[in-house]
């Protein structure tokens, strides 16, 4: 498989949503390489890192859709219960000495590039309608202290 790029259809018009999603590219794209390089240290650092990130962000969206008012806001967190499962998973498997990489990448090209561009353009709109200030500085302290809060 060839590394992601970024495309119009991840796109959900929530500039702070979408350069977390850019950033979970970015790192899949790491772990393609680590692969390539059969860098073993790399790849526990990509992956460390990977699943780190992915975890802050689903936090972070799950506050933005329950602030929001998303009604299918239980469906989209038991979607991404799922995949903290599997998640686990791997982790764990990676752990005992397995080689993960190849599946997990796998994975994360078909099911979170799917969820992003597909799930969480469904909730998009809702938060676009209920929060139209995400983006500016209106909701600059909240944004920051959402932050803080999931990404340290
Ligand atoms: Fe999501």
């Amino acid at each position: 498989m060839s590394q992601l790029e970024w495309q119009d259809e991840f796109e959900t018009g929530i500039s702070v949503i979408d350069s977390q999603h850019k950033r979970i590219i970015h790192y899949i794209n790491q772990l393609h390489d680590a692969e390539r390089l059969n860098d073993p240290q790399l790849t526990t650092e990509v992956l460390i890192n990977l699943i780190d990130y992915t975890l802050s962000h689903f936090a972070f969206e799950e506050s933005l859709m329950e602030d929001a008012g998303y009604r299918a806001l239980d469906i989209h967190k038991r979607t991404h219960d799922a995949f903290r499962e599997k998640i686990k998973n791997y982790q764990q498997r990676h752990i005992n000495g397995e080689d993960v990489t190849h599946e997990l990448f796998e994975l994360l090209n078909i099911w979170l590039i799917n969820h992003i561009a597909e799930d969480d353009n469904s909730y998009a709109p809702t938060i676009r309608e209920n929060m139209p200030g995400i983006d500016s500085n209106e909701q600059a302290s909240w944004l920051k202290q959402k932050i803080q809060r999931f990404f340290q």
